[in-house]
């Protein structure tokens, strides 16, 4: 889960590999290091902590030369030291990797017992060792790195620099992103578009089991046997502005009041409002392959498996088919029956989850058609896939997810949409309905920032010290109590549960006292009633309560201690509406506690881990 940069080129590198590193920070930043060819040796500066702890020691040992290589890591093997930060250096060999070997024991106890001084805990660190040995047995960077990957078992995507050829860097990948970028007399490459956006937006996605070689000139990439390949070269539209905070103190607040933008942008050319349909020429299935499925599998982590849930009711309820949901890791971890007809969605803002990429793959080779729904292009997952839907949100750098998750919400909708229309299983007048609900969206989302900022602030300045804090909803509205939940504990770091409203009784409503905080979903929809009745329960244990309700709820504001309001809206819409003053919560409480928003201690953006 680390990220990689590197540049070859006319420019100094170190500024540009940083640069890349401060777009690359949310992928790991727990060390960081940089390796510069000065013309005759490499030298690699490496600091503990986050990049500005590189960025001092780079003022005391600047790095002079038009070659290199940066690294900002997420330990895997070995603790968080200097000597297991990247680059690895072995002979006149340096390396960077994003991914894990898996057979570094057996490489390492062979290369130890010829003689090899491996100084870190780190897999990485046997890769330089290997290179430097062919490199030793007479072979060329580009042949050497080759017979070294051949060796090599496990994830990655490398980047090799070497004393003996000054202007030029080896790269490979296998189940890691890799990218590559192509710019006037420069090249580049990094673990993800974002880094590479202010130099070029000329750009390769190298595949697994491809190997490049870097200079100014370009690039020649070939199979790992050594088999040529014409890359395919993407003109990238993100612009470089939306990767930065553009005056938002945090990326996470900026993601936040994106939404709308994100919205409009996942929405554009797909939504028919004349027939009340959607165009999904680029999904991949056609009318037929629709009315074949028979059951809908929903694999996702994380946030996205919120996304995923709400995903299974709109299945559910639109297109009248069975849906299951699964965290992909749990997936894995049976043995899951796939039958004739059985479609899976894979739902992955990065596109790189390494549970969701393999619970996919297992679904395919056990005969399920797989679509990915997913925000990087050229990304794992949507590449595996036999087809896809992107989330067009834009690069997402806050390591909490927010835009992305309402853009899977919209993604989701428009598939289920386009099957249930496929299938004759929704009115077409009621398909019109979603649909003209659909394009007002992002103008009802715009109603909800706006009109929930002051409160969640202010409830955020109340709520500081609460220990805890219970989020319940009913239906759609119980993963949003989930999201909710997640947003908060995983940035501010209180402990923060969702629950499904009906089950409280049934145990956690044990845990409310007036200490704890309840905000309870109860926007105007079928479920609304009942939820209301559980909002009373936990009033009537003392617990202090926030509904987030539709305007206009007289009762919501009788009852409550506060109201947040979404405006009124069609039901299976309203999600994209409630998350809104639950992600604001939960910045705020964060922001006021002063933890680090868009890098939480021990996560990061990309999981690429099992
Ligand atoms: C939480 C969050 C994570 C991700 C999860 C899956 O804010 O961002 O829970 O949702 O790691 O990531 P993707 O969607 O990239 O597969």
């Amino acid at each position: 889960m680390c990220g990689i940069v590197g540049y070859v080129g006319k420019q100094e590198a170190a500024p540009i590999l940083v640069d890349g590193l401060r777009r690359l920070e949310y992928r790991g930043y727990d060390s960081a290091g940089l390796a510069v060819h000065d013309g005759q040796k490499i030298k690699v500066v490496r600091a503990v902590g986050k990049l500005r702890e590189l960025e001092k020691a780079l003022v005391a040992s600047p790095l002079i030369g038009t070659t290199g290589i940066g690294h900002t890591r997420w330990a895997t093997h070995g603790r968080v030291s200097e000597t297991n930060a990247h680059p690895h250096v072995a002979g006149d060999v340096a390396v960077i990797h994003n991914g894990i070997i898996e057979n570094h024991m057996a490489l390492r106890a062979q290369l130890e017992a010829k003689g090899a001084r491996v100084v870190s805990d780190t897999d990485t660190e046997i890769i330089a060792h290997l290179v430097d040995e062919q490199l030793r047995a007479g072979k060329d960077l580009e042949a050497a790195v080759r017979s070294s990957l051949a060796q090599v078992e496990g994830a990655y995507a490398i980047a090799v620099s070497s004393v003996k050829e000054p202007a030029k860097l080896i790269v490979a990948k296998n189940a890691s992103p890799l990218v590559l970028g192509l710019g006037e007399g420069e090249t580049f490459c990094g673990s993800d578009i974002p880094a590479l956006l202010p130099y070029t937006t000329r750009m390769i996605v190298l595949d697994d089991g491809q190997l490049a070689v870097l200079t100014h000139d370009g690039v020649r990439i070939s199979t790992l046997a050594g088999a040529p390949i014409e890359p395919a070269i993407r003109v990238i539209d993100w612009s470089p502005v939306m990767a930065e905070k553009s005056g938002y103190k945090h990326f996470m607040l900026k993601e936040i009041f994106e939404q709308p933008r994100a919205i409009e942008d996942t929405l554009r050319g797909r939504l028919d409002r004349e027939r009340g349909d959607i165009d999904g020429a680029e999904i991949g299935l056609s009318a037929e392959d629709a009315k074949r499925v028979g059951r809908v599998y929903l694999l996702a982590c994380g946030t996205s498996h919120h996304a995923a849930m709400i995903g299974r009711h709109y299945f559910e309820k639109l297109a009248r088919m069975p849906a299951t949901v699964e965290l992909a890791s749990e997936f894995r971890a049976r043995d899951p029956v796939i039958l004739p007809g059985d479609l899976v969605i894979a739902i992955s803002q990065s596109g790189e989850t390494l549970d969701t990429l393999m619970a996919a793959k297992l679904a395919k080779e056990r005969g399920a058609r797989v679509l990915a729904i997913a925000n990087v292009m050229g990304s794992a997952i949507p590449r595996m896939a036999d087809g896809e839907l992107y989330t067009r949100a834009g690069p997402e750098i806050g390591v909490a997810s927010t835009k992305c998750f309402t853009a899977q919400l919209c993604a989701l909708l428009m598939l289920a949409l386009y099957v249930a229309r496929r299938r004759d299983a929704v009115s077409a007048e009621r398909a019109r309905e979603l649909v003209e609900g659909m394009a007002r969206l992002p103008h009802l989302m715009r109603d909800v920032l706006q009109g929930t900022r002051q409160l969640t602030l202010s409830l955020a300045r109340r709520h500081l010290d609460a220990r805890d804090v219970l989020f319940l909803g009913r239906g759609p509205s119980f993963p949003i109590a989930l999201e909710g939940a997640l947003k908060l504990k995983e940035i501010s770091y209180v402990h923060a549960e969702g629950y499904a409203a009906g089950e409280m009784k049934h145990g956690p409503i044990a845990l409310i006292d007036s200490n704890v905080p309840v905000i309870v979903l109860v926007p105007r929809d079928e479920f609304r009633d009942k939820s209301m009745s559980n909002l009373q329960e936990a009033k009537a244990r003392g617990g202090v309560i926030v509904a987030i309700a539709t305007e206009g709820d007289e009762e919501a504001r009788t009852l409550a201690d506060e109201v947040g309001e979404v405006p009124p809206a069609d039901s299976d819409l309203l999600p994209l509406l409630t998350i809104l003053p639950l992600q604001l919560y939960a910045y705020y409480v964060a922001d006021l506690k002063g933890t680090d928003v868009d890098q939480p201690r021990n996560l990061a953006k990309t999981v690429t881990v099992e």
